[in-house]
């Protein structure tokens, strides 16, 4: 049977104060958060869940974990710490590359995505660590990662990235959100604040009837990887934790910072009256002026940041439906329970409900546009596969033809500006995200006669030798305007060259990375499809195979 919608109210996660003051000086803090079991209720009719969740001890800890609140320029140093059990509540598979520990335990390690940060402090997949920092992957270095903050304000989260396990320790609870903070630039817009701003953490999960996570562990392709599934798909609709949750909203203006933390699934969503939705920024940046839509596409690990002006609702009650085919664009169409997300309920102003003085701006960052920023110097080909068997078995994701423990491939300089033509050769579409550089989309072409493209390119692997140019003339799809920014996902679409511009520059500041980018492990760059194939990395880049 199906769970009852709308029953539960949202919940927002616990906040932490990500730095500390002296006087009248913000100053930098360390913070130890820990990764739990524990059992979470995601529905008022089924039973508690295991999940692995974040929190400053086990009593806290919330599914997603709390949320971080880092100020701009003021470093936060952060000691994460694995208290997990022995054994994961989820089945995993050993036949792809994956953290195994000798002696039991849950590898884990944590990833800021959307943040530039020394890439010791990356998370990189082989930096994991189980319990008590007991046993250690290769490239782990430190106990304590460092947060320089030095970005423009915007919207992060933090996950799990532990090689081979990043798909089932996200879908056991190990995410949250994080925000830097800048009040020189954030208070003057007077978007919704204190409680108008709020977190919709979005995740589908599929459960069984004991309340535990269901999770398929039956391989594609059963023969090479007994149990690896390269996408996770849920029949239910969490949003901070609670299955297809309602919100008690007033007449008013709200900020909803909306993040897609699913393994694979797109979200198309729209509010059920037709209420417009002003796009004020995405991913960890701002808009230059804020865009209005009636919908939004929100891929894997992407993030919107929108006002809803609840006021102008003509009902009073309005569903969040998403019309995301999954597996997205051609798979099959959201039904009654994937087709919904959550309900607002507007509930009349009351005497004492203080006025609403925000605002959507005019006006918001103006960044360096794309054009104003230093030439491309570099053209990249960066090539998406699925490598079938002859019975037409997925069983490898490429980029490049490379798997992620191949060499580094790509070495940027810092104060680069980069084109890169990403060509997507499977039939889905694909949430790029690359580490530490901030991209945004200028173009996407369609390939034409892309198999006579898509042979060559499994024979030579080669873009160029393989005449992309000649390809790449189909009809151009332009940009959203609410994506024009500076993004940590980029949506690929199947059968285009998606041209990216990556900046491996702060965009604004005169600063480049205060620390050095060339040092090991490095960046790696990926598809966050099943949270992530982990990619080829930047400066010391691993290429990539596995969907992580
Ligand atoms: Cu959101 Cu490499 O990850």
């Amino acid at each position: 049977g199906s769970l009852q919608m709308y029953v539960d109210a949202l919940p927002q996660m616990p906040k932490i104060q990500g730095y500390g003051s002296q006087g009248n000086q913000v100053v930098a803090v360390n913070l130890t958060i820990g990764m739990f079991q524990k059992n979470w209720k995601f529905h008022r009719d089924l039973p508690a869940t295991p999940v692995f969740v974040y929190g400053q001890c086990q009593d806290t800890a919330t599914f997603p974990g709390p949320t971080i609140l880092a100020r701009h320029d003021v470093p936060l140093f952060v000691t994460w710490e694995n208290h997990l059990p022995a054994a994961h509540i989820l089945p995993w598979d050993p036949t792809v590359p994956t953290a195994i520990p000798n002696n039991g335990g849950v590898p884990t390690v944590v990833h800021l995505h959307g943040s530039a940060h020394p890439p010791q402090s990356d998370g990189s997949a082989f930096a994991w660590f189980t319990a008590d920092f007991r046993e250690r992957g290769p490239a782990w270095t430190q106990t304590t990662y460092r947060y320089p903050n030095v970005q423009p304000p915007g919207n992060l989260w933090y996950h799990d990235h532990a090689l081979g396990l990043t798909r089932a320790n996200l879908l056991a609870g190990l995410l949250g959100a994080y925000l830097i903070e800048k009040p020189e630039v954030d208070t003057p817009m007077d978007l919704p604040c204190d409680d108008d701003d709020l977190h919709l953490i979005i995740a589908d999960r599929s459960f069984n009837v004991d309340g535990s996570l269901y999770m398929n562990s039956t391989g594609v392709a059963p023969s090479i990887h007994p149990q690896w599934q390269p996408e996770y798909f849920g029949e239910a609709i969490t949003v901070n934790g609670k299955a297809w949750p309602f919100l008690a909203v007033h007449r008013r203006r709200y900020r909803l910072r909306i993040l897609n933390a699913s393994n694979a699934r797109y979200f198309n969503v729209s509010l059920s009256n037709g209420l417009p939705i002003h796009v004020v920024g995405s991913d960890a940046s701002y808009l230059s002026a804020p865009v209005t839509v009636s919908n939004l596409l929100i891929a894997p690990a992407e993030i919107f940041d929108v006002v809803v002006d609840f006021s102008q609702s003509p009902t009073a009650e309005i569903e969040m439906l998403n019309s995301a085919p999954y597996p997205f664009p051609t798979g099959t169409a959201p039904g009654p329970l994937n087709g919904k997300v959550m309900k607002f309920v507007v509930t009349p102003n009351g005497p004492r409900d203080p006025p609403d003085n925000s605002t959507v701006p005019d006006h918001e960052v103006p960044y360096a546009s794309v054009t104003a920023l230093p030439p491309t110097t570099t053209t990249r080909y960066i090539v998406m596969y699925e490598y079938l068997t002859p019975s037409g078995q997925s069983t490898h994701l490429y980029i490049n033809g490379l798997r992620l423990e191949d060499p580094v491939t790509e070495t940027p300089k810092s104060g680069t500006t980069e084109l890169w033509q990403v060509i997507n050769l499977t039939g889905d579409n694909h949430p790029l995200h690359i580490h530490l550089g901030m991209f945004q989309a200028v173009k996407m072409q369609q390939l034409i006669d892309l198999q006579t493209f898509t042979d060559c390119m499994t024979a030579v692997n080669d873009a160029v030798k393989c005449n992309v140019d000649q390809h790449a003339v189909g009809p151009i799809v332009p940009v959203p305007d609410h994506e024009k920014t500076w993004k940590n996902v980029v949506k690929v679409p199947p059968g285009f060259v998606t041209s990216v511009v990556v900046a491996f520059k702060l965009v604004d500041t005169n600063q480049t990375y205060p620390f050095d980018t060339t040092a090991e492990p490095g960046y790696v760059y990926h598809c966050h499809v099943s949270a992530m194939s982990p990619a080829t990395l930047l400066y010391i880049l691993y290429p990539i195979s596995y969907w992580l």
